[in-house]
């Protein structure tokens, strides 16, 4: 870490932001690399510019898309056993400056929360979700940590050796493969320390006429979502991708609960992006993401190879979304 900073030297500072500076690949170098690599792949969080954000938001109000309110009905519902699992007295460590609205719900039914501390690359995303929590929790120390929660990284200790939760919802864990995941799980596991906890919200394997649909709405915003990082990219960094003559193609195996997301090309073409053309076959395949779904079991022996117990989940009635809480081992 190499500054602390106090973010509003006019006003009373109401959180620290503890900058580990986190480089981030550029937008055209990670799209070159990506175009050169045997299977093309854009990486996902390049989908998330304004009008990706935006999309995004649109995303979580469709019909099609169940997760976003399936976990805020767990943890709306479920907030007092869920914060009687964690315990009294801890700081919650959120990976990723999401919604203010799911820490809130934590916050809200915890027993004497003592820090919330949210990790993100993007600082500015960081300061306003730190700024929320701050002004609806006048008493909590808020701890903003700029970092890639991806690496290891030393975090900002307390005064005292405090119990820590991560907090881990929006099925994220399931963007990352299997072998990512477990990675996440264990790296953290040492971080959180004996007694330490994971919160993480898990999106469970259901049948194929529910999860498609999720990731191909009828109205098309989920594909104009995956379209937008070519359109981004034309924008940002000059390239010509003729967004049309891609096709938004997600894939998802009911028996293993694999998801994949690509843009398909329609039809033999060149992209040119920084002085460097790309040609795709009829029919060859961008990757953009991956969305894993999860057996209440199968998440949970994941859990216990990464280092924890797992000790309670919560499901919805219609089996298709989870909140575990983990103990490290
Ligand atoms: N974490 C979300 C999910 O996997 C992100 C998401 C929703 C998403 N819809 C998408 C990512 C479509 C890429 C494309 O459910």
């Amino acid at each position: 870490m190499n500054s602390l900073v106090d973010p509003s030297p006019e006003a009373e500072p109401r959180f620290s932001l503890h900058d580990f500076a986190p480089v981030q690949e550029s937008f055209e170098d990670a799209l070159v690399q990506g175009l050169a690599a045997p299977q093309k792949a854009i990486p996902a969080r390049f989908l998330y510019d304004e009008a990706g954000s935006r999309l995004f938001d649109r995303i979580c109000e469709l019909p099609e898309y169940y997760a976003t309110r399936t976990e805020l009905k767990i943890l709306t519902d479920q907030a007092a056993e869920i914060a009687a699992a964690i315990g009294p007295d801890i700081a919650l460590l959120e990976f990723g400056a999401g919604s203010s609205q799911k820490a809130r719900l934590l916050l809200d039914a915890l027993d004497r929360p003592a820090a919330y501390e949210p990790i993100d690359v993007s600082r500015e995303h960081l300061v306003q979700l730190a700024e929320e929590i701050a002004d609806g929790y006048p008493g909590l120390a808020v701890r903003a940590i700029c970092a890639d929660y991806t690496q290891p990284l030393e975090l900002p200790d307390s005064e005292t050796r405090r119990r820590r939760a991560g907090f881990f919802p929006g099925s994220t864990i399931g963007n990352l493969t299997e072998t990512d995941a477990r990675a996440f799980l264990s790296g953290w596991a040492g971080q959180l320390g004996r007694d330490g906890l994971m919160v993480v919200g898990v999106a469970l394997r259901a049948p194929q006429a529910i999860v498609l649909p999720a990731y191909d709405d009828a109205q098309g915003v989920t594909a104009r979502f995956t379209a937008n990082v070519l359109v981004r990219a034309n924008r940002e960094l000059g390239a010509d991708f003729d967004v049309a003559a891609f096709r938004h193609t997600p894939d998802y195996d009911e028996a293993t609960g694999k998801m994949t997301i690509h843009l398909t090309s329609l039809e033999a073409q060149t992209v040119h992006v920084a002085g460097r053309s790309f040609t795709f076959a009829e029919r060859e395949r961008l990757h953009v993401e991956d969305s894993n779904k999860y057996a209440v079991g199968d998440f949970q022996a994941l859990a216990r190879s990464a280092g924890y117990v797992a000790e309670t989940v919560w499901v919805d009635p219609r089996e298709l979304f989870s909140v575990h809480v983990l103990r490290v081992a």
